[in-house]
């Protein structure tokens, strides 16, 4: 392991420019957001920008997701040519379109599909196999040490858990106490997910579940600084401001200016989110069609903000 902090995959948000920014930051790994073996054979062209990685990335988790354990085979010899560190499956997608035909937490009923898959791969790749998964399907069937162990019997070298079932999706509470009933249960390294969004909570999850590491998911969108160590009130304006250019800069030069800017405005509310602007001002951040025009506005609004005494709050 190479920190105790990673990204998590997130479809849409953890692409090349937020995962180098995140890696540079201190995230461990970088995990790809997760792409269909299917298109991995039919639909190239629409993976492998999602796949492209810069060295400095390195150790790089490519993510699969399928049903069907000789697709994913098929897709990941595919892979193979562009050279990841780590090939990891994803069992944990709750989305209908995904877990409804099986694949992603659709995998968590079929745990002899699971061993099939970890083993083909395992004893295919010479690289490390590793699994995404979730609890279980639903509070009725929480299998998650089941699935932990077969991953791990199976050669799986690694597991991250996301607390939550399928069914939950994104709500309530994450179950910390599994995470730590499968950290005991298995002897590959587990990484603890789910609703981490300070450094205090982090710290909580490591010593309540002794797990290796944490995935931060939702809390490092618009706080990539929680790789540094660093919680969100402890970042000021200025390295705010710094921080939105750069990440800017890295969305045009791999996405094109105009593509660039229209999808780095989802990390613009996240962003700004600590700060007290007024909502015409969040608009107009919103809808700037040039960097040029979006800098300018930026710098207006904390040229304005570092005039008021509320800069105070924000300064660490
Ligand atoms: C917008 C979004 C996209 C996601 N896409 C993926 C994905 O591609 N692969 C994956 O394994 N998990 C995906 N997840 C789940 C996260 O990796 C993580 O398990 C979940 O958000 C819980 O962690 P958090 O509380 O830190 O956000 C996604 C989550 C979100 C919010």
């Amino acid at each position: 392991m190479y920190g105790d902090a990673i990204l998590a995959p997130m479809d849409g948000y953890s692409d090349q420019p937020f995962r180098g920014l995140a890696r540079q930051l201190g995230s461990a790994i970088s995990y790809t957001e997760f792409v269909n073996a299917m298109d991995v054979l039919n639909r190239p062209d629409l993976i492998l920008p999602r796949l492209a990685f810069e060295e400095s990335e390195r150790p790089v988790a490519f993510q699969l997701y399928d049903d069907d354990p000789a697709r994913l085979l098929q897709a990941a010899e595919t892979l193979m040519a562009y050279q990841p560190d780590i090939l990891d499956i994803n069992m944990g997608c709750s989305a209908k379109s995904v877990a409804a035909r099986g694949a992603g937490a659709g995998l968590l009923r079929t745990p002899e599909k699971v061993a099939m898959i970890i083993r083909q791969l395992s004893d295919e790749f010479d690289l490390p196999v590793t699994a995404k998964i979730r609890l279980g399907w639903d509070d009725d069937s929480l299998n998650y040490l089941e699935i932990a162990k077969t991953v791990s019997d199976n050669g799986g070298a690694l597991i991250a858990v996301h607390g939550r079932t399928k069914v939950q999706a994104y709500g309530g509470r994450a179950n910390w106490r599994a995470i730590a009933e499968i950290k005991a249960a298995v002897s590959i390294p587990v990484i603890g997910n789910g609703d981490i969004h300070t450094i205090a909570d982090k710290q909580r999850m490591l010593a309540q579940t002794r797990c290796d590491a944490v995935m931060i998911g939702r809390g490092a969108i618009g706080n990539p600084w929680i790789f540094a160590g660093k919680d969100r009130h402890q970042v000021s304006h200025d390295q705010v401001r710094e921080m939105m250019l750069v990440h800017l800069g890295r969305m045009q030069d791999f996405y094109g200016l105009e593509e660039g800017l229209k999808l780095f405005r989802k990390h613009v509310t996240r962003y700004v989110s600590l700060s007290p602007l007024k909502k015409a001002q969040r608009t107009q951040l919103l809808t700037c069609t040039t960097a040029e025009s979006f800098t300018r506005f930026l710098d207006q609004l904390y040229f304005n903000h570092r005039m008021t005494p509320k800069e105070e709050v924000y300064v660490s």
